[in-house]
């Protein structure tokens, strides 16, 4: 099959890699210039997929980087996986989506399947973006064209294979279904097909709405243990000897990414537009959301102990990166906890090995993790733990270390 794949990002590019790979001809389409230039170099910017695999695919012309749809030959398949943030008053903004649609609609011919990837709500296929595209293409879903909806399950830096990993298909019609059901047949190990659209956006909204809950369980037990002087991460290790009816979470500075934190917005906006007010879903969102908050205040009481006090003080912030093992820092509680720090009168500098010194900010100074950045700050903040950090030069250099991930086990450092 001919397949064009708008949007080569952290779900675009192992996606598309994985097409090509199962011997479809895929045209990359990306509007970055940036991202566009290292894909045509064959540099992958993506953790989960290596350059060889790009230089192969790219070689054996199966993938092939586009910078406009335009530009792309007629082709049988449209993936969309463009970005789903939020709106500055947390609702859902389909902005990228709609654009990626238009694209779509000035190219497409009678016959296309076109598929979504991206997170979206429950009805925005059927009430959203097929509606759009038949007004703007003048093509109508069911008969000229077919819209699936097949939320991507990628978890970036873990160590699994994107073709292994089940994958849930949905159609707006049973002719849509059977489409997408036959093309992924020939690239993933098992499609699991559902009966509607808004099965499947709700099953993903729920997959990580699921661990958002749960790591908000944990957060909020974490406030009070430490005040109880009950470490929960050993409680956690504990529970977790139990072999059924118990999933560990752990608590932690905060929830990054582009997806857990936008998408408990996703599912309360669906459950809103159904009448329901979710106390849990709000509940959840404000003790995440409140945890850079306690980081700072552990910290400040951490600093007093010492005489000091986070005016006047410098920071260093281990780890920006939403989580260990990826250079995305998107949403990252590390911003978060840097901007309370500053709020404070603190000078706060941020090191990253995945990220380097090029994070541009106008309140953080990125710098290398050396001895000396150690001694002259007042505190190390653990935010996100890297496999690369050199923890033996944080150990033996640091005034005060501050461990949001339970990962130094040395007496001396503070544990959230
Ligand atoms: N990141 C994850 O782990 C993950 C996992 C599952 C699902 N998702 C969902 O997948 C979607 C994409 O997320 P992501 O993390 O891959 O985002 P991303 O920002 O890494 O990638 C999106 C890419 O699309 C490009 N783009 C945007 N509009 C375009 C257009 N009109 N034409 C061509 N390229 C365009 C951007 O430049 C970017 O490179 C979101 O809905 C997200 O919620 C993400």
């Amino acid at each position: 099959m001919r397949v064009a794949a708008i949007g080569q990002g952290y779900v675009g590019l192992p996606l598309s890699i994985a097409i090509a790979s199962s011997g479809h001809t895929l045209y990359a389409v990306e509007i970055d210039p940036v991202r566009f230039e290292s894909l045509r170099a064959c540099r992958s910017y993506i953790v989960d997929v290596t350059d060889e695999e790009l230089r192969r695919e790219t070689e054996n012309e199966r993938y092939v980087p586009m910078a406009n749809l335009a530009e792309v030959p007629e082709v049988d398949v449209y993936l969309i996986s463009t970005p789903t943030p939020l709106t500055d008053d947390k609702r859902p903004d389909l902005t990228y989506v709609d654009r990626a649609l238009a694209q779509v609609a000035s190219v497409a011919r009678p016959g296309a399947l076109i598929v979504v990837e991206s997170t979206v709500y429950p009805g925005a296929i059927r009430q959203h973006v097929a509606p759009l595209f038949e007004r703007l293409s003048g093509l109508k879903s069911g008969v000229d064209v077919f819209f699936a909806y097949s939320p991507d399950r990628v978890d970036p830096g873990r160590d699994a294979v994107l073709c292994d990993v089940p994958k849930l298909v949905s159609g707006l019609d049973d002719q849509a279904l059977e489409a997408i059901r036959t093309f992924y047949g020939t690239v993933f190990k098992e499609v699991v097909p559902v009966s509607s659209c808004e099965v499947a956006e709700f099953t993903k909204l729920l997959e990580n709405t699921f661990r958002y809950l749960n790591i908000a369980f944990v957060n909020e037990l974490s406030k009070a243990t430490s005040a109880m002087n009950i470490s929960l991460r050993e409680v956690i290790s504990a529970a977790s000897t139990k072999p059924f009816g118990f999933m560990p979470f752990h608590h932690g500075p905060g929830v990054g990414g582009h997806c857990l934190p936008n998408n408990v917005h996703y599912l309360n906006h669906a459950l809103g537009s159904a009448g329901h007010k979710s106390h849990l879903l709000n509940a959840a969102a404000e003790i995440n959301e409140s945890m850079p908050r306690h980081v700072m205040q552990r910290l400040a009481a951490s600093l007093r102990r010492q005489g000091k006090s986070l005016q006047g003080a410098t920071v260093l912030i281990l780890g920006v990166a939403f989580k260990s093992g990826v250079a995305d820092s998107r949403n990252s509680p590390a911003f978060a906890i840097g901007a309370e720090l500053v709020s404070m009168g603190t000078t706060v500098k941020v090191t990253d090995p995945w990220l380097g010194i090029d994070m541009d900010s106008d309140t953080f100074k990125a710098v290398e993790l050396t001895a000396d950045e150690c001694r002259h700050a007042d505190a190390v903040v653990l935010v996100t733990d890297h496999e690369e950090i050199d923890y033996e030069t944080v150990l033996a250099s640091s005034n005060l270390i501050f461990d949001c991930r339970g990962m130094l086990n040395a007496a001396e450092v503070e544990q959230l």
